[in-house]
């Protein structure tokens, strides 16, 4: 089984939980970020993994045109999806899954989750800081990555062969 995880981050949070994911798959696992990296062909992989996180609603630009531009190749993979996102609420976590990926890429996933998040103020800047201080009512550095649910994820993939 060969896989490669597709992932945009801002702080680093995705790339980790891109990197724990890596570790949980059986066989060779690729890892790009679309932020830095091109990823030419998708024809080597049994799965392709998405994977992005969420600043005000929405998750970054690269990722929403790279699944745009490849959106029939992606169609016809093995696909899984997930988020790093600060939404607890599991309603509302689901709804931004849903509409952070194209409605045919969600519609297609094998699996989809959300794991969790990291507010780390060392490495916010002035205005990010300022939003989780008015509007979350955030202090400081919160970490709150869900292994638990990237362990799911992993073993949704590993037994979809
Ligand atoms: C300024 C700012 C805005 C955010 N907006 C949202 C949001 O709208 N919804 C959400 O669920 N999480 C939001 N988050 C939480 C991030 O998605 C979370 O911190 C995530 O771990 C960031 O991942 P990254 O380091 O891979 O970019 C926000 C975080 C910051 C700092």
């Amino acid at each position: 089984m060969k896989s490669i995880i597709i992932y945009s981050t801002k702080h680093g949070t995705t790339e980790k939980a891109a990197r724990i994911l890596s570790a949980k798959l059986p066989g060779e696992v690729v890892l790009k970020n679309i932020m830095k990296e091109n990823v030419s062909s998708l024809e080597e992989y049994d799965n392709v993994i998405l994977g992005g996180s969420i600043y005000i609603g929405k998750v970054q630009k690269n990722l929403t045109e790279y699944m745009q531009k490849n959106l029939k190749e992606l169609l016809s993979k093995r696909v899984s999806l997930f988020l790093c996102a600060g939404e607890t609420n599991e309603e509302l976590a689901a709804k931004q899954i849903k509409g952070a990926f194209p409605e045919e890429l969600y519609k297609a996933a094998i699996c989809k989750d959300s794991f969790g998040f990291e507010f780390n103020f060392d490495k916010l800047n002035f205005f990010e800081k300022l939003i989780m201080k008015k509007v979350k009512g955030v202090k400081e550095s919160y970490y709150e990555l869900k292994e638990d649910s990237i362990d799911r994820f992993a073993k949704v993939i590993a037994s979809n062969k």
